[in-house]
């Protein structure tokens, strides 16, 4: 069972006190990290010996554990918390089969009353490391304050990226909403283009990849600043643009060479995979909005 399939196992057996425990190691976490359990109590507020028991439990359930001398969220606790926060929500209702797992992410079908599946994206940025040797307190805090801190930035961003290019094109996913970790997309049904798919118009995909982009940049605001194959679905016939927690806005000082960075990928992908030439700078005046043909 994968950490996350844990998660959604526990979310039903957590105890009042236990879900009050693990607030308060999230509250602490975004402060000084790992809370002995006196500073707990009173970021949970419940009584010491409660919080004892809760502790307990929860190390238990592989939701929290003991580093330097306190206490501290483990991947696990914070995935259940958001899996609470989609499912309190009534987004959704229960935890799907795994679609991939990558280096970054795990993605996984989630379902909703209806029966219908979003893609739920887990971040998994870094690890906080088990090592044996004694680190000074502060330093096991800060390093867990930034794992933390990377993983809610990054779906935070891919929120925030997704939204400001919502409804400008079916060609990237709508997002549905975030929690902690996590991000909740509209469910996709291709398949990476790095798995050179069939594709019925390969010329045509490709033209399609620079109209998206070019919406995205002239419309949104917004260059990926990470596309290539990997991050490109297809059903054979439509490409999505996916993966944003890295997308820039146009007004960053490197939009302009990140653009150019992400249709370089894209061209060298399509002339390898399919063998279709690009003019590269014609391209990019065409995706940044200069030209308003690619020809
Ligand atoms: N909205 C979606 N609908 C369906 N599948 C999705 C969706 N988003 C992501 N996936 C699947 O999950 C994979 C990883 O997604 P994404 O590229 O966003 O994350 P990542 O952290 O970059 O993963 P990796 O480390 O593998 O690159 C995709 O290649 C795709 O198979
Ligand atoms: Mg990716």
């Amino acid at each position: 069972m994968s950490s996350t399939e844990r998660a959604a196992r526990s979310l039903k057996s957590l105890k009042d006190e236990e879900w009050r425990t693990l607030a308060g190691l999230e509250r602490a976490a975004t402060g000084f990290g790992t809370p002995d359990l006196g500073r707990l109590a009173r970021m949970s507020r419940l009584p010491p010996d409660r919080v004892s028991f809760a502790t307990d439990a929860l190390e238990r359930k592989g939701l929290a554990m003991r580093r330097g001398g306190g206490y501290v969220l483990t991947r696990e606790g914070v995935e259940v918390m958001a899996l609470k926060d989609y499912v309190k929500k009534d987004l959704i209702f229960a935890l799907g089969a795994i679609i991939a797992k990558g280096k970054e992410s795990d993605v996984y079908e989630a379902l909703t009353e209806e029966g219908e599946a979003y893609a739920l994206k887990l971040y998994k940025i870094g690890r906080v490391s088990f090592t044996n040797v004694r680190k000074k307190r502060a330093r096991e805090s800060a390093e867990f304050k930034s794992w933390m801190t990377a993983n809610y930035d990054a779906a935070r961003r891919e929120y925030d990226a997704l939204k400001k290019l919502e409804g400008l094109s079916h060609a990237f996913p709508r997002a549905v909403a975030y929690s902690r970790s996590t991000v909740l997309l509209e469910e996709l049904s291709g398949v990476r283009l790095s798995q050179r798919p069939d594709l019925q118009d390969a010329e045509a995909a490709l033209t399609s990849v620079f109209e998206s982009m070019r919406t995205a940049f002239t419309m949104g605001g917004m260059v990926n600043a990470d596309l290539s194959e990997y991050n490109l679905l297809t059903d054979g016939a439509s490409v999505w643009l996916i993966d944003w927690p890295q997308a820039v806005g146009t007004s960053h000082p490197n939009s302009a060479e990140l653009l150019m960075h992400d249709v370089r990928a894209v061209a060298a992908f399509f002339r390898r995979a399919y063998g279709i030439e690009v003019d590269e700078q014609k391209a990019f005046d065409y995706v940044s909005g200069k030209t308003t043909t690619l020809g």
